[in-house]
């Protein structure tokens, strides 16, 4: 039966803000609820085979329109062209660094003004797939006392400023139009200890107290926020590294692993899906929260 309000008191309904419940949520189907048809999603770091790719492929499925915005042209244009293929979706294709206040604001505007709205915005560029100012990648894992300063300094600026910067300078657009969806990925690492990242790890408890914080700052104003926190995510790239020690450290993964009380890793698509999930009415009310995703690592 549907919620009939009309016996409630003009006072309550107000004070509660009953008159914004989704009262259809029940004559629609689930199916229905995850299409995102006229949705346009930017999604950063959205290039290549890793999360920001399987993210844009779960909601180009859905009905969402793409902006896949990425720092390398190379891997912007992998996921572009299989949009293309897989989808039949022409997706835009944006090169800018996260962090880069005129290269997001170039990337940002032009999208706007060809395009009118952007409804979701998934901050994903970070983690190993991070890339800085000289185009090399930072060494993250190892101990603290012994990072190289220019490699902190590039892991907290794309993966903690980048993601701020991306969503200041989309969030005036949300506001003025009092709808929009946010969507930040973090890490289990931001909820529980892990050797040898803790640079990293400290980026993402950012990320985790921002979407917080971020969501009890706008959600009155129509726009939502979540994140989520992957475990541990296996890909090619993963395999490649794990097969040589120097480049990762097997401490912190032993560790991570050994707290997964699922007792797998994950893939990519798995989160993906959530992430997808989140993005359409069927997450809608998953606010403030950065939802697990590390197979009980962090639980
Ligand atoms: N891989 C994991 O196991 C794991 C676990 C937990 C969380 N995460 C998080 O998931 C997200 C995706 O990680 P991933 O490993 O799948 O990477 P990915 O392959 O999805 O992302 C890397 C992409 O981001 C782009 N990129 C890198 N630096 C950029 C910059 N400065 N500006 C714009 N684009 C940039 C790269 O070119 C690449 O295409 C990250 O936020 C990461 O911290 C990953």
């Amino acid at each position: 039966m549907v919620l009939d309000l009309s016996g409630a008191a003009d006072e309550v309904v107000k004070r509660y803000a009953l008159d914004q419940l989704p009262l259809d949520r029940r004559t629609r189907t689930s199916a229905d609820l995850l299409r995102l048809d006229g949705k346009l999603a930017l999604v950063t770091g959205g290039g290549g085979d890793g999360l920001g790719a399987a993210i844009c492929e779960r909601l180009a499925e859905q009905g969402a329109d793409i902006a896949v915005l990425d720092v390398s042209e190379t891997a912007a244009a992998t996921t572009v062209t299989s949009l293309a293929e897989r989808w039949n979706l022409r997706a835009e294709q944006l090169l800018a660094d996260v962090a880069d206040r005129e290269q997001v604001g170039t990337a940002v505007d032009g999208l706007l003004e060809r395009k009118g709205r952007i409804d979701i915005l998934v901050n994903n560029a970070g983690g190993s797939g991070s890339i800085g100012l000289d185009g090399g990648k930072p060494k993250q894992h190892g101990p603290f006392d012994q990072m190289e300063i220019e490699d902190l300094l590039t892991v907290v600026r794309v993966n903690l400023v980048g993601l701020l910067m991306v969503t200041r300078l989309v969030l005036p657009h949300m506001l003025a139009r009092g709808s929009g969806r946010i969507i930040n990925v973090a890490s289990e690492g931001g909820k529980t200890a892990i050797p040898d990242l803790s640079v990293y790890n400290a980026c993402k408890a950012g990320v985790i107290g921002f979407t917080r914080s971020l969501a009890a700052d706008v959600g009155s104003r129509g726009v939502t926020v979540a994140g989520v926190c992957p475990g541990i995510m296996v890909s090619d790239r993963t395999l490649r590294s794990l097969s040589d020690p120097a480049g990762r450290g097997f401490t912190s993964l032993d560790t991570a692993f050994s707290r997964v009380t699922l007792g797998r890793c994950t893939v990519v698509d798995e989160v993906a899906g959530v992430i997808a999930f989140l993005a359409s009415e069927a997450g809608s009310f998953v606010h403030g929260t950065s939802v697990s995703l590390g197979g009980g690592m962090a639980d």
